[in-house]
């Protein structure tokens, strides 16, 4: 007998997952620091027609894959496209999922240290200084951020365990719009600080002399990192959408969501980069160190690090589940493994690769591949190769592989909802997209 695959159950708490699994420490923590690292609104500029044309692209071909096929992200291409090589796609997803969840749930782990900070009352520092010297000797401690990731990716682990409608649309429907209301108390405040508008001339004002080739892949590597798509996420959500889902809707809500998100984390971080005279190109440093230095000139500082860093936290949560769901549905499906078991071999592995990432701050910082440590290395590779690189191939499957009718069929339901911009999409995602990537990648490394 077939079982009945799970769904979301409301359109709301489907949205709201599919948002839950984009907007998190993509946008708080990594958006910041690529756009500090990269020259600022010369970055911001590039970022948001990444985002906006082949980010929104690429994550309604992944929807149609994943509702279409009824699969996970190698399921969905063995099933669209029997007896071919475009599964390969599929495993890169995979295999990204598993480097993602290594690095991840190490910013994740630092974020539930920072609550404890913030709990017990020890998040005062004094100066940038110290905050700097403290989170260092924190990450590179061999114990401490380590016991971190395990407690994450236990939290990760149940909330997996107890399913999608329970675990997953539940934690996503409550706390995304509570992250975004305190994003908002936040960038009031710091829009009060002195010297805020230096900050916003470096985030918005865009030097067009600073559009690198590797400006242009960062930027690319983080609108895709940031929404979710190219390594088969939104192919694992979009399979348990019901049939009645308008998934071109819902793909512009989750974009528009996650992209005003990173803005404001902009605008919260830059303002006090500028008045606190940090360096916005510190890196993975950066919102750990910045934002305390906000927290401690409010009142009651304490409690709203506190607050932040619990929403901070969840926003992780609901990403990390994401990528936890990709390879637990990946071996629950093709290898027939009870999803209990799946998802214990995804969590223990996944931490095995977290204390890797963990350590490469501290006991392992010796080691460097490509003249960087672990952590930053699979960071990279994921974000600016994996995922544009899935991306391309996700692109050029639907748009030259899949019968166009079916397509559209599926993306207007039968007919039943208008999607008027269908050619425009189908352009995109048959010519321009796979094109704009390949000359980004072949350029980025070199070869003209
Ligand atoms: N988008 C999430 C963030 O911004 C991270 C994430 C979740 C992700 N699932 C993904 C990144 C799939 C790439 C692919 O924090």
């Amino acid at each position: 007998m077939k079982q009945q695959r799970a769904t979301f159950n409301s359109k709301l708490g489907l949205v709201m997952a599919s948002v839950g699994s984009a907007i998190g420490l993509g946008n708080i923590w990594r958006f910041p620091c690529e756009a500090g690292e990269h020259g600022g609104g010369a970055f911001l500029i590039v970022y948001i027609f990444c985002v906006m044309i082949l980010g929104l692209s690429v994550m309604l071909a992944e929807f149609f894959l994943g509702r279409a096929s009824q699969k996970d992200a190698v399921g969905a291409f063995k099933v669209l496209a029997p007896c071919s090589m475009w599964k390969i796609a599929g495993y890169n997803g995979v295999v990204a999922a598993f480097c993602i969840v290594g690095f991840y749930s190490v910013v994740s782990g630092w974020t539930l240290e920072y609550i404890y900070q913030s709990a017990t009352g020890n998040l005062n520092a004094g100066s940038v200084e110290e905050f700097t010297e403290n989170f260092k000797n924190f990450t590179s401690d061999a114990f401490r951020p380590v016991l971190w990731v395990f407690i994450f990716m236990l939290i990760t682990h149940f909330i997996v365990l107890l399913g999608v409608k329970k675990g997953i649309e539940q934690t996503s429907k409550l706390m995304m719009p509570l992250l975004f209301v305190i994003l908002i108390i936040l960038c009031v405040r710091s829009l009060m600080l002195p010297n805020s508008i230096e900050g916003l001339k470096f985030f918005f004002k865009p030097d067009f002399s600073k559009i690198t080739s590797g400006v242009i892949l960062s930027a690319l590597g983080q609108a895709f990192f940031s929404v979710s798509v190219g390594m088969g996420c939104m192919i694992t959500y979009a399979s348990y959408f019901n049939k009645s889902i308008n998934m071109p809707t819902t793909a512009v809500s989750v974009v528009a969501l996650d992209t005003l998100v990173a803005i404001l984390a902009g605008i919260v971080i830059f303002p006090a980069v500028t008045s606190f005279n940090i360096s916005p190109s510190q890196g993975p440093t950066l919102v750990f160190v910045t934002l305390p230095n906000i927290f401690q000139q409010m009142p009651f500082g304490n409690l709203w690090s506190l607050i932040f860093f619990v929403l901070l936290a969840i926003a992780a949560l609901t990403s990390i589940i994401s990528l936890h769901e990709v390879v637990t549905a990946y071996l629950h499906e093709q290898y027939k493994m009870s999803r209990n078991k799946a998802a214990t071999i995804v969590s223990l592995s996944g931490f095995a690769i977290g204390i890797i990432c963990s350590l490469s701050f501290g006991v392992l910082s010796h080691i460097k591949i490509f003249g960087v440590i672990i952590f930053d290395l699979l960071d990279f590779i994921t974000a600016n190769l994996m995922l544009p690189l899935g991306g391309m191939f996700i692109c050029i499957f639907v748009g030259w592989f899949i019968n166009k009718k079916f397509l559209k069929d599926e993306l207007t339901n039968n007919g039943t909802i208008k999607f008027r911009l269908f050619y425009v999409f189908f352009i995109l995602i048959k010519y321009i997209a796979p094109i704009i990537i390949a000359l980004v990648c072949i350029n980025q490394l070199g070869l003209f």
